[in-house]
């Protein structure tokens, strides 16, 4: 579904991706590890159009998207969510979720103004979707609390519930469940399960290798902005050269 091509992408004199080439295959649920400072989080805002690379190429489903914008990218089913969750803390949840899904859909201020039949129709979709979402992540209690009041916890599920407000195919999750507790994380993990079973693709940055092991296959690791290793969790973990860029040579 996604694939890149020696990636590079320079910030100065940092290589955060150094000739990376990888893919994100279409139904499944591929986990992005590597220590801090790998490149991953670089490599998510080069796959979805935050910036554009020194050198490579991106491709969604076999389109060279390198240059297109990420509203572009949006539109064509690629949605990420940011390490840093970004809610409206003024909005309530489901103001946020309307919000994600009009805000990249290019409604034009003019139209917001006068509110013509077709964008009241639209309106009225969001808002129905809004709650379907809502439903399933168990967010219905709190549609109407200011998402600066929710817990980190409950702000990452907003975050996820953002990506599901857009026509996305495919989700990049940078971080989802740092800093959730267990019983959270958990259900994180179901809903992503469960949306993997109706077609929907993921590719997942997560430093819990629980959290990656119980959920992803295959399993991708990154180091100095390059793939170190990528397989199966098991055979990932036991990696001499991924134990080394965990725990140095020592290990
Ligand atoms: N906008 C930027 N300007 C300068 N350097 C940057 C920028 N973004 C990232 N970097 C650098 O690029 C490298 C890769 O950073 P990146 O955030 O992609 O790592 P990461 O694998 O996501 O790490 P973490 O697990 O800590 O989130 C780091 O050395 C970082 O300092
Ligand atoms: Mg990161």
């Amino acid at each position: 579904m996604i694939r890149v091509d020696n990636l590079t992408m320079r910030f100065g004199g940092i290589r955060a991706i150094d000739d990376c080439s990888l893919n994100f295959a279409a139904g499944r649920i591929t986990g992005l590890i590597g220590p801090n400072g790998a490149g991953k989080s670089t490599l998510f805002d080069v796959v979805a159009g935050g910036l554009v690379p020194t050198a490579g190429t991106v491709r969604l489903e076999g389109e060279d998207v390198t240059r297109l914008p990420a509203f572009a990218r949006y539109r064509r089913g690629l949605h990420r969510t940011f390490q840093i969750a970004r809610e409206f803390a003024r909005l309530t949840v489901r103001e946020n979720l309307m919000v994600a899904a009009r805000g990249q859909s290019g409604e034009a201020l003019a139209a917001a103004l006068f509110k013509p039949g077709h964008v009241r129709e639209e309106e009225r979709a969001h808002r129905e979707r809004a709650c379907e979402v809502m439903d399933f992540l168990a967010l219905t209690p709190l549609a109407d609390a200011p998402a600066g009041t929710l817990s980190g916890g409950q702000k990452k599920l907003l975050e996820l519930g953002r990506a599901l407000m857009s026509p996305a195919r495919i989700i990049l999750l940078d971080e989802i469940g740092a800093g959730v507790n267990p019983t959270l994380l958990a259900q994180i993990a179901g809903h992503i399960r469960m949306l993997n079973e109706e077609g929907m693709t993921f590719a997942v940055i997560e430093h819990d290798m629980d959290f990656i092991a119980g959920l992803c296959d295959p399993v991708i690791v990154m180091a100095e902005g390059r793939v170190l290793v990528q397989g199966p969790m098991a055979e990932v973990r036991a990696d001499r050269a991924v134990v080394e860029a965990y725990f140095g040579s020592a290990a």
